[in-house]
């Protein structure tokens, strides 16, 4: 189909996985820094408006794949997707951060939840359209529900 290519890495303050905040409630504050590679900064033009950004990335040190799964958010095994499952077929992960700053190549920004030097393959605007009212929690509302949250 096409061989992905980094355009950047991410700089993290989590050097393990087990630093990373997991399970249900699990709060995403970590700062950190999306380092676009400069060929490509360029394409970082306007981007300083938005307040938030979806950044899709590699689970580069994860192995393999599970079509099932219980994740630490539940007792219950789920299908991968419907999961967010590092283990997945096609490894991408995908994060909405909070866009703190620009400072020319550099995105200093809140939330991340990968590990420092993750490769980057694409940063796009968030724009959620979808009323809150219309959105379905599945599994996790009822894994939320059993845990009394
Ligand atoms: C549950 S996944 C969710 C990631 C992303 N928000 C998503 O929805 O695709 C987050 C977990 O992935 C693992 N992880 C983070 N960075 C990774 C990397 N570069 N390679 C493999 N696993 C990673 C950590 O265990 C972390 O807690």
């Amino acid at each position: 189909m096409f061989s992905p290519q980094p355009i950047g890495y991410a700089r993290s303050p989590y050097k393990d996985t087990q630093q990373i905040p997991k399970g249900l409630g699990a709060q995403h504050e970590a700062e950190g820094v999306l380092e676009i590679l400069p060929e490509f900064g360029a394409g970082l033009t306007d981007i300083e408006g938005f307040s938030h950004l979806i950044v899709l990335w590699v689970f580069d040190r994860a192995e393999g794949f599970d079509l099932l799964g219980t994740p630490p958010t539940d007792n219950r095994p789920h299908g991968v997707f419907a999961t967010r499952s590092p283990r997945r077929p096609n490894p991408i992960g995908l994060t909405v951060v909070e866009l703190l700053g620009r400072e020319g190549t550099r995105l200093h920004v809140r939330g991340i939840d990968m590990l420092d030097g993750t490769p980057l393959l694409d940063i796009k605007p968030y724009l959620s359209s979808i009323l809150t009212e219309k959105l379905r929690r599945g599994w996790l509302a009822e894994a939320e529900t059993r845990r009394g949250q």
